[in-house]
């Protein structure tokens, strides 16, 4: 089973939610999870309602399946001085190089460099254990960045390994591609049953395919309900009108042409909707990965909606049961 799962997909798609979601899901199993966030969005603290994540990892729920969601917000800067420490053990100079800038040249200016950094912590929270050498997280589930970019964000450390040829950084850039290429990682994808997230899913799905990285699951998010059956939806975009009209007038809706209208032209609109979705959910079919669904939560996303939706994520075997 996946130790490490990646949350992908085009913004606004439900990365962030569907990632504490699942490790919400991990946790009710009993497991041990570490969410992190590598955006500076904050945007885990805002769904668990909790203050800013400092860059330490921290508790932020307690399942009643005994397992645990520690928090993690990666500050590329903060990273930087780790790796600095981890490898030259150079804590005073790391904090000289500060003073001259050199950090802010490297997290800033230069973006392959912030994505060595943020993924190298994010692996090395997988790979760490404790003195009886047991994992210290069970799974480590990263809120990533969209799919446009997700591919060249893991593949960051194969360009550093060709890089730096020998030594320490080369070694530590080829345990994070061990890592991120094994069967210990996922990359999952979020999308919504609209042509162009469903095409971004489909793009970023062939990069990861042809960059040797290990694909996960579809994840659907935000799906509505079906208002119609196959029957009504068939006369509802036929623009059958006599006909609805005259069921309306059966079930007791009587009134003007104004008020029928508008409900015909709504269960067209509703049929039209349920046909397009069919067209994406083909599709994603065609991509040949397993799938979950997500409803849309009517209210938005709170505490109680993020559990349920981590319930249904168990549900259909998206929280670790199944292999990835
Ligand atoms: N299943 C859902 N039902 C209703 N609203 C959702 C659902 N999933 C996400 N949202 C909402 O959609 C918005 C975008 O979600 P978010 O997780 O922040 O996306 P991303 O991280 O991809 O930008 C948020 O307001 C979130 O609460
Ligand atoms: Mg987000």
């Amino acid at each position: 089973m996946s130790r490490f799962q990646v949350v992908s997909g085009k913004g606004g798609t439900g990365k962030t939610t569907v990632a504490a979601a699942l490790a919400l899901a991990l946790a009710t199993e009993g497991r041990r999870t570490l969410l992190v966030e590598v955006e500076g969005r904050q945007g885990i603290a805002q769904l668990f309602d909790s203050d800013a994540l400092p860059y330490e990892e921290r508790k932020i729920a307690v399942s009643s399946g005994g397992g645990e969601v520690y928090a993690l917000a990666i500050d590329a800067e903060r990273a930087l001085l780790d790796y600095l420490q981890m490898f030259y053990k150079l804590g005073s100079a790391g904090r000289a190089l500060k003073k001259l800038g050199a950090i802010d040249f490297a997290t800033t200016i230069a973006p392959g460099v912030r994505d060595v950094l943020l993924t190298g912590k994010a692996c090395e929270a997988v790979r760490r254990k404790d003195k009886q050498g047991r994992f210290v997280y069970d799974h480590v589930i990263m809120d990533a960045p969209p799919t446009g970019r997700i591919t060249r964000f893991l593949n960051v450390n194969d360009e550093v390994a060709g890089l730096a040829r020998i030594g320490p950084i080369h070694n530590q850039a080829q345990a994070v591609m061990r890592v991120l290429k094994s069967p210990q990682t996922a990359v999952h994808l979020v999308t919504l049953l609209e042509e162009m997230p469903v095409q971004e899913t489909a793009d970023g799905i062939a990069e990861l395919r042809a960059a040797e990285l290990p694909v996960g699951r579809v994840i659907v998010n935000m799906v509505r309900p079906h208002l119609l059956d196959e029957e009504a939806l068939r006369a509802a975009s036929g623009g059958r009108r006599g006909e609805i009209a005259k069921s309306l007038t059966r079930a007791g809706v009587t009134g003007s042409a104004a008020l029928v209208r508008p409900l015909i032209e709504q269960a067209a609109e509703h049929a039209e909707r349920v046909g397009l979705e069919r067209e994406q959910r083909d599709v994603l079919a065609g991509l040949g990965l397993p799938t979950a669904e997500l409803p849309l939560i009517g209210d938005g996303v709170d505490l109680v909606a993020l559990h349920e939706l981590a319930t249904e994520l168990s549900k259909q075997g998206a929280g670790g049961e199944v292999d990835a």
